[in-house]
């Protein structure tokens, strides 16, 4: 016996997602290898902010044989933007090991899929589902808050234990002809109805009637899930060391926060111009002139940079550590070339 009872909502469920489904360039075309790549970028990504992505990606990559074969810096131009930079890499790694284990062919099977570099139960049970019609369950985010809503659960959904219940519980109940239906239907569910951050739209619910956190009034205080920590705060003093038109790049080391990505070269804390002009002396270097740029923000899912940033016009010699392992490119290379993170976007504007 699965805890979570959801027999009663598989009927509703559907006929509403038969009438309401959205229009999505993956469900045009719903191939194991565009279901994968879909579910991937929509990770921690809204739907709308992953439509062009998904277009370029599959015009430049059209199947797994060639994003086992692009370039880093090239995979990384085409997710900049995106973020959590790491699926990108997961996505290149897994299609080197479907071509090794499995002839260039995503496996029909949940198990085999989650042996997969970036795999988890959650994109296998979608690919399993949507593109093979597997009975498989894809517990998302969505999914969590609709079923502790529909339940009136105060399971804390931030243990691996309930997420695991709920698996079970959409295992027990999935409809063998509409696997790929009835998953994309909760999550969808919970996109557009059953909405995270305030009121859900409780009149517009195929469920209303049948729901049990409605009827007790507590939709608003599900799902149950700990405050998140506290994200730490860091200081940094951003460069962006100009010479003859071009602009000091370098690369991210390959492993912490924005592995391998390009950025500019930034110092801890943040710097006054007496204390730039001091740094690049001691550096060797000099500069024509130093103007400090409007401050910068960014936000990462547990750090957050407060970045000061100043553009420095080389006149001389270039800061020898700084440049040691640096490029200098013209600026339309870098935005053409060079995968630079989002959260040095503002500094562009200059
Ligand atoms: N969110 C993530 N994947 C989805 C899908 N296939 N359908 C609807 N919403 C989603």
């Amino acid at each position: 016996m699965s805890k979570y009872e959801l027999g009663a909502l598989t009927e509703p469920l559907l006929s509403w997602y038969e009438k309401n489904k959205r229009s999505m360039p993956w469900r045009e075309d719903p191939t194991p290898y565009h279901v994968w790549i879909s579910e991937i970028m929509l990770q921690q990504t809204r739907i709308e902010a992953v439509m062009g992505y998904y277009a370029r990606f599959l015009d430049r990559l059209p199947d797994i044989a060639s994003l086992a074969g692009v370039s880093d810096d090239e995979l990384m131009k085409l997710w900049e933007g995106l973020g959590y930079y790491n699926r990108a890499r997961n996505l290149k790694k897994a299609a080197s090991q479907v071509m090794e284990r499995h002839g260039g062919e995503l496996p029909a099977d949940y198990e085999k899929l989650k042996e997969l570099a970036g795999v988890g139960n959650y994109t296998a049970g979608a690919i399993a589902s949507i593109a093979y019609g597997v009975p498989a369950p894809a517990v998302d985010g969505n999914v969590l808050r609709v079923v502790m809503r529909f339940l009136n659960c105060a399971d804390d959904i931030s243990k691996m234990s309930v997420r695991r219940e709920v698996e079970r519980s959409i295992q027990a109940v999935v409809p063998a002809e509409r696997p790929g239906d009835f998953n994309q239907a909760l999550m969808e569910l919970g996109e557009v109805v059953c909405i995270p951050g305030g009121a859900p739209l409780c009149e517009k619910c195929p469920l209303k009637k049948l729901c049990q956190g409605r009827a007790a009034g507590a939709q608003m205080k599900l799902p149950v899930k700990p405050k998140p920590r506290e994200r730490r705060i860091e200081k940094r003093t951003v460069l962006l060391l100009e010479q003859a038109g071009e602009v000091c790049v370098r690369k991210r080391p390959d492993t912490g926060l924005l592995a391998g990505m390009w950025e500019f070269p930034s110092l801890a804390g943040h710097c006054g111009k007496a204390q730039i002009r001091k740094f690049l002396e001691e550096q060797g270097a000099e500069a024509e002139s130093v103007e400090r740029l409007p401050d910068a923000k960014h936000v990462f899912s547990h750090v957050e940079w407060r970045m000061r940033g100043y553009r420095i016009l080389l006149s001389g010699d270039r800061p020898q550590d700084v440049v040691s392992g640096a490029l200098f490119v013209k600026w339309d290379q870098l935005q053409r070339e060079y995968a630079l993170p989002v959260a040095f976007h503002a500094f562009l504007q200059v």
